[in-house]
């Protein structure tokens, strides 16, 4: 997932991958020390394990997203990123209606809107899929159709399923003789 505090970015996992992906997010571990590493670490082994992942992040720019990239690189499994277009305003609004810790402070995404990054495919995603409100306010990403989910002029049509899984050449991967 990519996009900024309150854009929606769990409300669309609970909606499309829940039932598929296991869900792996540094907010599931507000507390603990190296949250990066650990998260890294967790991603790595349910790879290994066979099992899909959804990373639930913001992972606004280049360099957070590609040790993940690496990761799915590494496992040999194709890497999709979901990016939720929400303007900054609406994510206040949103960050604003909420109560207790789900409330980030304005710095933080205010922070996170500077080094905020349209995810493509130069970067090594597999498919980059758009989700953004249509019609305005208060109108559901959900709801857009596949033209406004998919694409937005980003090469990720032009780059088949699983094309990084048919070249990976892992020791031991499917792709070897
Ligand atoms: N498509 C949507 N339209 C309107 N409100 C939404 C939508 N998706 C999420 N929300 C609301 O916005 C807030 C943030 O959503 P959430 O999924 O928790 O965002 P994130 O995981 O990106 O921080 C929640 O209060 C949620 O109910
Ligand atoms: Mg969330």
């Amino acid at each position: 997932m990519v996009g900024l505090q309150a854009s929606g970015k769990s409300t669309w996992v609970a909606g499309h991958l829940a039932g598929t992906h296991v869900v792996v997010s540094k907010d599931h571990w507000p507390r603990a020390r190296h949250r990066e590493a650990r998260q890294q670490r967790v991603v790595a082994e349910l790879l290994a394990e066979g099992r899909s992942v959804v990373v639930d992040n913001t992972s606004p720019s280049v360099a957070e997203r590609a040790p993940l990239i690496a990761i799915a690189a590494a496992a040999c499994v194709p890497v999709r990123a979901v990016f939720l277009d929400v303007p900054l305003g609406t994510c206040r609004e949103r960050n604003d209606a909420r109560t207790g810790a789900a409330r980030v402070p304005l710095v933080g995404l205010h922070a996170a809107a500077g080094r905020l990054v349209a995810p493509t495919t130069a970067e090594g995603f597999t498919e980059v899929t758009v989700v953004r409100a249509v019609g305005g306010e208060g109108v559901l990403p959900q709801a857009a159709g596949p033209e406004e989910e998919r694409g937005r002029g980003t090469a990720a049509a032009a780059i088949p399923e699983g094309s990084i899984a048919q070249t990976c050449l892992r020791p031991g991967s499917a792709a070897q003789p």
